[in-house]
């Protein structure tokens, strides 16, 4: 039987919709009760993280409380790391912990790693084909990674950072042993990726959260090359893959990922002014960028802010999504509202 592709399959593609597509990074988690509850069964979060019964029940949760277009694997960017052999914590309240790469030793080490980091990743895809049986029939499965400059950031500095001051060091003064490292994992996530639409993911995306910390020039070498890198290799691999990047806090800068990586669609962050997001859409789908915290606010204001998106987007290639990733602040009946509205939109001409 031939059958259409999803129709946010189609949105990314860049197919123009008469109600926009919409789903929201960051979909699944802390502020879900549900979510909670099922974290609970698990010894920690990169045990959730490999447990494909606990993590398909999570990707599944907010699609049945909301019915998002698209459903995003439960995992998280720091598992290439974890299948790489660097040493990766969650702690409460804290977030990410890692052992700090630091010199070419550290390097090599990983790059051993990498023959053996898909079977130790085994259980996400087991997970990836057991939501993509659970779906409903019109939603999407989103796979993802994240890009490598945003990894490397967190493998280079032993966790999050606020001033990037030891990855940025690395990089600036040994550019070629930071690409050693950028180039492990380009090859990493190529694979794991590939894996992922292997096992039934049917849209990609990749995280580059802290792609706006980097000057113009560097910009070009740590995050679009090995984005486009990886982007290309997929797609010999898998040709008929869509791709969304999103470089967070790219600025001006977005016009030049978007010519350049080969994504179909960006994922805009909530500073770009909806005039230059029109201008993307020339280039690109635009998925975003309702402010999260709007979302957790609520009322009127997140209401007027949904509708102007919506006004300046949705009539261009566009997917509805936040700016950034849902906060654990947020009640869920916000989202519920959110899901109302955008479902009601019907793009006018005129
Ligand atoms: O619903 C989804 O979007 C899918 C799951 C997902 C998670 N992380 C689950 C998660 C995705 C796509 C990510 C991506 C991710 N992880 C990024 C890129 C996007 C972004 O948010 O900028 C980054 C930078 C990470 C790394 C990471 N993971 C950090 C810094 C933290 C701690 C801070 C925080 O928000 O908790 C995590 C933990 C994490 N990843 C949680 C979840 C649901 C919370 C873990 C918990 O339950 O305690």
């Amino acid at each position: 039987m031939l059958t259409q592709p999803k129709s946010f399959v189609r949105a990314i593609q860049g197919e123009i919709q008469a109600r926009p597509c919409f789903w929201l990074m960051r979909q699944a988690g802390r502020y879900l009760p549900e979510y909670r509850a099922t974290r609970a069964q698990a010894k920690g979060f990169v045990d959730l993280c490999l447990r494909p019964d606990l993590a398909t029940e999570i990707t599944l949760q907010p699609i049945r409380r909301y019915g998002m277009d698209a459903a995003i694997l439960f995992s998280d960017i720091l598992m290439i790391p974890h299948g790489l052999g660097q040493k990766l914590e969650f702690k409460e309240g804290e977030g990410p912990v890692l052992e700090p790469v630091t010199d070419a030793a550290g390097i090599a080490a990983l790059e051993k790693g990498l023959e053996g980091s898909l079977e130790k990743l085994g259980p996400i895809f087991e997970t990836v084909s057991r939501v993509k049986a659970a779906l409903p029939l019109d939603t999407a499965l989103i796979g993802f990674a994240g890009a490598p400059w945003t990894v490397a950031t967190y493998m280079v500095e032993g966790g999050g950072s606020k001033d990037f001051a030891k990855v940025r060091l690395l990089a600036a003064r040994d550019p070629a042993l930071f690409e050693k490292l950028i180039d492990v994992l380009v090859e990493a996530t190529t694979r794991y990726l590939s894996r992922q639409v292997e096992a039934g993911a049917e849209v990609l995306q990749l995280f580059d959260t802290w792609a706006g910390v980097l000057p113009e020039d560097e910009y070009q070498r740590w995050a679009i090359e090995p984005v486009k890198e990886i982007i290309a290799e997929i797609r010999n691999r898998h040709p008929a893959i869509p791709i969304i990047y999103f470089p967070k806090g790219s600025g001006m800068l977005y016009t030049h990922a978007a010519a350049e990586t080969g994504a179909d669609a960006l994922g805009i962050d909530t500073a770009v002014p909806l005039e230059f997001a029109k201008l993307l859409q020339h280039q690109v789908t635009v998925q975003g960028n309702l402010d999260p915290i709007k979302l957790a606010a609520g009322g009127k204001a997140m209401e007027e802010s949904i509708n102007r998106i919506l006004a300046a987007l949705a009539g261009g290639r566009f997917v509805f999504n936040l700016g950034h990733g849902v906060i654990p602040q947020t009640p869920p009946e916000h989202v519920a509202r959110l899901a109302e509205i955008v479902r009601g939109w019907r793009h006018r001409a005129n």
